[in-house]
């Protein structure tokens, strides 16, 4: 696979308008990516969660426009008002991905898009929104190439999503993706995520991801810039290793639903992320006071209880708590007495693993 896979040789159905509406989940990385070359190559691979209730859902209306006028126009709402902040990112999606998608130039967009989470709760919008974004695109695109097979539309929305945001690519599958060459998954790609095909152990199915929302503010450092500390940090070359490694660790840990080594990794993974960007120069720090109070209590829980509870933590101060369903009321009980305390205006979303994007 490669980008010229991607680039359309001829629509064979003229089509003047139309609407798609995609709902695309957000997913949480248990080998995180932390790292990239241009045009959004991840320095090292990762695998997620993908997540069932936190989701995005984009609906686009267009309609083709009388002359070709060379530019990319288009409207764009959130929750059914305008929203000019997120032009420009948009605008830079679009700019990235018109090679790809000829058409773009050619109608005139109207994309509404909207949240099942809270607006700015500290949980990233941008890997459900630009994936529910490809989505809708790739539905465009299908309806001027009817032949269209289902697993190059996945693909390529995957492919597209990236452009927008690395961990984009991940949101379209589920229940678990990879993305970035690695030796032990046949076909992996820094291209696209892919839904992973190996064994997985049933206490795996079903697994919640309870999201502690600890800071709700926008964050001191973006993504962009975090990626581009990766460049010349000093460990960049042994953490790269070590997420090969970690992932090599995991997918036996699918297999065989060994939750002690699990915890490991996962908690590893998240403190080595953050501990990358304490390390970096500039450095700079994404946990608060909270995030390290909830942490240690979960230690404590875990030592005391036996319930295999554990962290995870993306690029923000919010904290992902992972744990067996079965084990659902004893952790909803100790989060109420025990964590609710540490959470911005005591909020918290209930998510578990889930299945991936769905046409609306
Ligand atoms: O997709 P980006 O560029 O916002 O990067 C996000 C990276 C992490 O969320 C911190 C880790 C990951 O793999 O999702």
């Amino acid at each position: 696979m490669n980008e010229q896979d991607f680039i359309p040789t001829e629509y064979t159905t003229m089509v003047t308008s139309g609407v798609a509406t995609w709902k695309a989940p957000s997913n949480i990385a248990l080998v995180k990516y932390w790292g990239k070359f241009s045009d959004q190559i991840p320095a090292n691979p990762s695998i997620s969660f993908t997540l069932s209730h936190a989701a995005t859902t984009t609906s686009i209306a267009y309609e083709r426009k009388e002359k070709r006028n060379g530019g990319l126009s288009f409207d764009l709402l959130f929750e059914g008002k305008p929203k000019e902040e997120f032009r420009p990112k948009i605008s830079t999606f679009f700019q990235r991905i018109s090679q790809y998608l000829p058409f773009l130039q050619e109608f005139h967009l109207k994309i509404d898009t909207s949240n099942t989470f809270p607006h700015s709760s500290g949980i990233a919008s941008s890997a459900s929104g630009m994936a529910a974004l490809a989505l809708c695109l790739m539905d465009m695109e299908k309806r001027m190439m009817p032949s269209m097979k289902s697993d190059f539309f996945l693909k390529k929305a995957s492919f597209l999503a990236r452009l927008g945001s690395g961990s984009a690519c991940r949101s379209i599958g589920g229940p678990i993706v990879e993305w970035g060459k690695h030796h032990d998954l046949t076909d992996s790609s820094d291209l696209v995520g892919l839904p992973y095909q190996g064994k997985v152990h049933e206490v795996f199915q079903g697994f919640q991801d309870t999201i502690l929302l600890v800071h709700k503010g926008e964050k001191t450092v973006s993504s962009t810039a975090g990626h581009a500390l990766m460049n010349n940090h000093p460990f960049a070359k042994e953490r790269f290793a070590q997420a090969h490694k970690n992932l090599s660790r995991i997918l036996s840990i699918f297999e065989t639903g060994d939750l002690e080594e699990f915890i490991e990794i996962v908690e590893s993974e998240a403190l080595t992320l953050h501990a990358m960007m304490m390390t970096s120069v500039p450095y700079f720090v994404l946990m608060k006071p909270q995030t390290l109070s909830i942490i240690e209590k979960i230690w404590t829980y875990r030592k005391l209880s036996g319930v295999p509870l554990c962290f995870t933590l993306d690029a923000g101060a919010n904290v992902h708590l992972l744990y067996p369903q079965k084990d659902s009321n004893k952790v909803l009980q100790f989060i109420k007495n025990e964590l609710v305390v540490y959470c911005e205006n005591g909020q918290y979303i209930c998510d578990q693993v889930g299945g991936g994007s769905e046409k609306v």
